[in-house]
């Protein structure tokens, strides 16, 4: 990979993302996780980006009180919000780049988990490595991302308002899991899937649809590309259904060490 396609993520903007999936979603990941996810009680699970630790209640209700979160983030001001979670499971949270130095004492994890973060980093082949070493034999990758179909409402939209699709960067952080982590994590994992996850986001009105665009990194990315920033009346003028719909489809890829 030769292209940038890091993003410093604010913490009001995941906030108001994370909000509209729970709320407007019509097969959230939390409900999915919730059914499809199996984490026996006890094991040693790491979140790779967890930011807020958004999906820590649901892994902690699995892993119950002898087994073991830890979460691992770059931005500081997002752990914090990991960090103030109550959960039966303990937690450790690591203010620390994926792209650095790893900590961690090779075969310590049960399960390796990613969730709209691993797509980020520079070098998927070291990230995987990485993973590869630190879990337990027979431990499981989860990453759970983009799949191209992913936002294409949401590209037109932006086409209306700037005159692009979509940024290079958030093409190819969409393609990424299937495209890059998928047949790498098939040379070296023993069992391996890749699967969607069918998903819309039904927004009630136009005012709920612009906050969440106004919070995404396409937004900034093609405000910082145009040098110009569309006003609020620009941008609900610009909507067209009263209730917008953006396609929310998740690449799974899943492997067994
Ligand atoms: C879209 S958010 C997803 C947060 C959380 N996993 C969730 O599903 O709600 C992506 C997160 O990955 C973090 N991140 C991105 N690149 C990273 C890296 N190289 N090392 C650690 N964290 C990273 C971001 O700071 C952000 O909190």
């Amino acid at each position: 990979m030769t292209k940038n396609l890091s993003y410093k993520e604010r913490e009001n903007a995941l906030r108001i993302r994370i909000e509209a999936h729970k709320k407007y979603s019509t097969n959230p990941l939390d409900k999915w996780l919730e059914i499809n996810l199996n984490l026996k009680e006890g094991g040693y699970l790491l979140d790779l980006g967890c930011g807020t630790g958004n999906f820590f209640p649901i892994y902690a209700d699995k892993l119950q009180n002898n087994g073991l979160i830890v979460g691992v983030e770059k931005e500081l001001s997002l752990i914090k919000g990991a960090q103030s979670l109550n959960l039966l499971t303990p937690k450790i949270l690591l203010n620390m780049d994926m792209d650095g130095y790893w900590p961690f004492t090779e075969g310590t994890f049960d399960y390796v988990i990613s969730t709209f973060a691993i797509y980020y980093v520079d070098s998927s082949k070291k990230v995987l490595e990485n993973i590869y070493k630190i879990l337990k034999k027979r431990g499981e990758i989860l990453l759970i991302g983009p799949s191209v179909n992913n936002a294409i409402e949401l590209y037109d939209f932006n086409h209306d308002l700037f005159g692009i699709k979509h940024t290079e960067e958030a093409m190819e952080r969409s393609k990424r899991l299937k495209d890059e982590f998928y047949p790498l994590i098939k040379q070296l994992f023993g069992e391996v899937t890749y699967s969607l996850i069918d998903n819309k986001v039904v927004f009630p009105n136009k005012f709920e649809f612009i906050e969440y665009y106004r919070a995404t990194p396409l937004f900034e990315g093609s405000c910082e590309i145009n040098k110009y920033k569309p006003q609020y009346k620009e941008m609900l003028e610009a909507v067209q259904a009263e209730s917008p719909i953006i396609t929310k489809e998740m690449s799974v890829v899943w492997g067994r060490k």
